[in-house]
């Protein structure tokens, strides 16, 4: 393994130039949903839980999976981007993202058969009775296949030709709608077991038709999704495709596939693809792979190499050698954290000081000017008591 901390010029902290935007990092805070939307639309929440990752030192900063239907959402707390109105709510979210130098970046995503549920912390249990008298009732996802993701859930329709062009519609004008609202970045959630995922994997997708069968009818909506989406979105702005690399048991939807699809997405326009890995049979039964540090990362790398394409690491990368040393042994071209931004906003100043530099340029100067003076006065006062 390369020494990271004996390279010049960390690449962690190397601006990257996707397509005609700039991140000034390769750090990016991985899509993080907050469950706080009031019907799809941000809030003051966003805006503080967003800002404090911009004023962190982050590159490119990512809101949650963001339904491009209201019935597309998991909860009644999910994000969407389905009403014209929510454009100017994300507008001035954005606005403040880019006055702190990071890149605003949506997640667009449909859960598809995971709809009409409560929460992860109550197990994602499905909308009952009671929630419908507490006037929240539950409503009937989309998905490839009639095939609930429990018993107690309410079985899926099963999307034809007609739902299948609707579909492609809401996706085209979310990104219409994202691309006004001022995002510099946008992903295709095609992971994590939601919509794309269930055409993709044969676990859920059962149809016998051009859009299930082989491969490449399972892969046909994802990439018209893609192409959809490319198509709406602005030439100089680039897009991500966040993949489950294999499904929540393994063994459906494979790395191989992962790989043939990413060829594909390429050939799309698709700049970034996203590894994450899982979820196909519910978010609490993804531990397939083993969670140790960086435990996606070798699908990125896969990917990167096989597929010739850019590729986003996440997966509890926690320490800067660690970023750095994924970067610098070729595995991945940007660093994602979730939980680690949870916990410390501001860990891009950290690992920017673990890699050797000053690190305190990334904070707003009313903060970084106080640092670096107590700084000095630290190390004045340690050689007075010196000498
Ligand atoms: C609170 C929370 C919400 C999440 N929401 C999303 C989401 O909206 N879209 C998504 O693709 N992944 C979501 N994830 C997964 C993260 O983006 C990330 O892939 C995962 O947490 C692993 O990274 P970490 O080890 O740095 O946390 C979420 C994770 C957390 C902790």
């Amino acid at each position: 393994m390369t020494d990271p901390t004996s390279s010049p010029a960390p690449m962690l902290f190397e601006p990257l130039t996707l397509r005609g935007v700039t991140a000034r990092n390769r750090i990016v805070v991985s899509p993080m949903c907050q469950y706080v939307s009031v019907d799809g639309g941000p809030s003051d929440w966003h805006l503080v839980h967003l800002g404090k990752f911009a004023m962190g030192g982050a590159g490119i900063v990512f809101g949650e999976e963001t339904s491009v239907e209201r019935r597309g959402r998991k909860t009644y707390g999910c994000a969407g981007i389905y009403e014209p109105h929510h454009v100017p709510a994300y507008r001035r979210i954005n606005e403040f993202l880019l006055s702190q130098g990071a890149l605003p970046a949506i997640q667009l995503g449909h859960s598809g058969r995971k709809a009409s549920c409560q929460p992860p912390w109550t197990g994602f249990r499905p909308l009952n009775e009671e929630d419908a008298a507490r006037g929240q009732p539950g409503w009937q996802g989309l998905a490839p296949s009639p095939i609930p993701t429990s018993e107690a859930a309410i079985v899926p329709h099963e999307m034809d030709r007609d739902d299948i062009q609707a579909m492609l519609e809401a996706w085209r004008e979310a990104t219409l709608r994202s691309a006004e609202a001022g995002f510099e970045v946008c992903e295709v959630h095609g992971a994590h077991g939601y919509l794309i995922q269930q055409f993709l994997s044969p676990i859920t997708n059962k149809r016998t038709d051009g859009y299930g069968g082989d491969r490449a009818g399972r892969m046909r909506l994802a990439l018209e999704i893609t192409e959809t989406v490319r198509a709406a979105w602005p030439d100089d702005k680039p897009l991500f495709f966040r993949v489950s690399a294999v499904d929540g048991k393994g063994g459906h939807w494979d790395i191989e596939d992962t790989v043939a699809l990413s060829k594909e997405l390429k050939a799309r326009g698709v700049d970034v693809v996203d590894c994450s890995s899982g979820g196909i049979n519910g978010p609490l039964n993804m531990a397939i792979v083993k969670r140790v540090p960086g435990y996606q990362v070798p699908f990125a790398e896969t990917v990167k190499k096989e597929a010739g394409i850019m590729t986003q690491a996440v997966g509890l990368i926690t320490e800067a050698a660690q970023a750095e040393a994924i970067l610098q042994e070729g595995k991945a071209d940007l660093i994602a954290l979730a939980r680690e931004l949870l916990l410390d906003p501001n860990w891009p100043v950290k690992a920017a000081r673990d890699l050797g530099l000053d690190g305190l340029s990334l904070l707003p100067d009313s903060y970084s000017w106080w640092l670096a003076r107590r700084e000095q006065i630290r190390a004045m006062s340690i050689n007075r008591a010196a000498e």
